[in-house]
């Protein structure tokens, strides 16, 4: 799976997070205001040396920019047994199933896309479903909340207070996250943890040691700031306090794209 930030969405979150313009960057670094938008459209790439000198005033780091814009990193696969990948369609996004006891406990996470196509897998996997996991309310990640929770009326459905709008009736029975705090799912236990700023109550999910990060943090990159009260800020904030903070091995089953780890994210995501 490619990346799902290229450089040009690196350079662009970057550059509307920090408020810096095409003409305030050209005149930090003596590059052109031109070829600044050229890259941003993804029409070219910055060499290493223009590379390095944009990641300053964008307060990215240069060596990994740079290695973003030579293509030069890429996770390596990651596939986990308790944990299921699934593409949603048509808005494309990620969505996820882990489980227990050979899916007699079962998770969703982010019910989104064609919801024939959800029901299919998780009567498939014959999964008993006991939550349903929303990481936030973006459409691509929440619209077929209703179609699952009416074919599994006992999964708890979760997500943060800011968000839960986006499921309308539905939002008075959600159990609402509460940062750090723990749900029982059979022997395990699952964290629950609000990471603002992709959305105001964008959150992730700790299933063991596997981490589903909704739009917070991508495989190289992160999630737009399109906060009502968060800003790029706390997002940048979220994935250093919340998600930098994991076990270096941590799995990152993001929104988006691949997954990465923690200790990968840490050597090679531009924004830290
Ligand atoms: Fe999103």
């Amino acid at each position: 799976m490619a990346l799902e930030d290229e450089f040009g969405d690196v350079l662009t979150k970057a550059m509307r997070g920090t408020r810096a313009t095409a003409d305030a960057l050209a005149r930090a670094t003596g590059l052109q205001a031109s070829e600044i938008d050229d890259w941003r459209r993804g029409r070219d790439v910055p060499d290493e040396a223009q590379a390095r000198a944009l990641a300053l005033p964008l307060r990215l780091d240069p060596g990994k920019l740079a290695d973003a814009a030579a293509q030069r990193w890429h996770p390596e696969h990651i596939s986990l047994p308790d944990v299921r990948h699934h593409p949603q369609h048509p808005h494309p996004s990620n969505g996820y199933v882990f489980f227990l006891d050979g899916g007699k406990r079962a998770a969703l996470v982010d019910p989104a896309g064609i919801p024939g196509n959800l029901l299919r897998i998780l009567r498939d996997g014959a999964y008993h479903l006991e939550y349903i996991f929303v990481t936030h309310k973006h459409a691509d990640h929440c619209d077929a909340t209703a179609d699952v929770a009416a074919s599994f009326p006992k999964a708890k459905i979760v997500m943060h207070r800011a968000d839960v709008e986006a499921i309308g009736s539905l939002a008075s029975s959600a159990l609402l996250v509460k940062d750090g705090e723990e749900v029982p799912f059979g022997d395990a236990r699952i964290r629950l943890l609000h990471t603002p700023g992709h959305t105001d109550g964008s959150s992730s999910y700790l299933f063991k040691s596997t981490l589903f990060t909704g739009d917070t943090l991508f495989a190289g990159s992160v999630g737009g700031a399109y906060g009502d009260a968060s800003t790029y800020e706390d997002i940048l904030n979220s994935v250093r306090s919340k998600i930098f903070t994991l076990p270096e091995d941590t799995v990152l089953m993001p929104g988006h794209g691949p997954p990465s780890k923690v200790a990968w994210e840490k050597e090679h995501n531009p924004f830290f």
